[in-house]
């Protein structure tokens, strides 16, 4: 089953709590975190203090935090994370000058080390760490917004990315973040993604988060359904 990690930077912060429980209760295989710094990208938003407040409702239910940090230099705030309670910790492989050093460290703190590459970003970058690390993130838009429009050249690299991770036969997780919509959720599946990250296409105004996600695993069935015949 492919799984869906919804992001918590389209919810309405003013109710976080809420939102969060909304997508649990609906069947979120991960909740999704974007850190970013102003630096590495051009917006701000959260940090380990909201990580932490949203730990217990994600631990009730086995949920991992799934932390994306768009910062530079991450490896100054690998404990920050640990100690607030991120299961997964994904780091740029743009930001990251020692990066196998930096997903030693992720590992040395008691998470999942992910890297995450930007669209621009060939995919021999990450040739080398592939067998040291947990998840490689694909993004699908360029990272610093949520409702951005995927980038449609993502799902050949993804198909890319599958085979580089099958040759070396690893069970890396292969997760895509940006745009990703109920349209597009069973291409990116079937290219051999097997986690996807949602932001606006499961917190808006339009439906409820339950609504949204049901919509995505409905597009994700017919695919899931075929890798179950096989
Ligand atoms: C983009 C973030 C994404 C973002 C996705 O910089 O890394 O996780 O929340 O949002 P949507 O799904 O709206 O493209
Ligand atoms: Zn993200």
């Amino acid at each position: 089953m492919v799984k869906l990690a919804p992001s918590i930077l389209s919810a309405d912060f003013s109710r976080l709590g809420e939102q969060v429980q909304e997508a649990i209760a609906a069947g979120a295989d991960w909740l999704h975190v974007d850190v970013m710094d102003g630096h590495f990208v051009p917006n701000l938003t959260i940090g380990p203090l909201v990580v932490e407040a949203i730990r217990p409702l994600a631990q009730a239910h086995n949920v991992p935090l799934d932390v994306h940090l768009m910062i530079e230099t991450p490896e100054r705030y690998i404990q920050a994370f640990a100690q607030a309670g991120a299961n997964i910790l994904t780091v740029q492989v743009e930001a990251c000058v020692h990066l196998h050093r930096t997903v030693q460290a992720i590992k040395e703190a008691g998470m999942q080390a992910g890297v995450a590459l930007n669209p621009a970003t060939p995919l021999i970058a990450v040739e080398e760490i592939l067998p040291f690390i947990d998840v490689l993130l694909i993004m699908s838009v360029n990272p610093g917004f949520g409702g951005q429009t995927y980038i449609p050249t993502s799902t050949a690299k993804i198909a890319r990315a599958r085979a580089m991770i099958d040759r070396q036969g690893l069970a890396v997780e292969l997760e895509v973040d940006g745009g990703v919509k109920a349209h597009n959720a069973a291409q990116i599946a079937r290219a051999g993604a097997t986690v996807l990250v949602a932001g606006s296409a499961i917190f808006n105004k339009e439906r409820s988060v339950a609504e949204n996600m049901t919509a995505i695993r409905q597009a994700l069935a017919e695919v899931d359904s075929r890798i179950l015949n096989l």
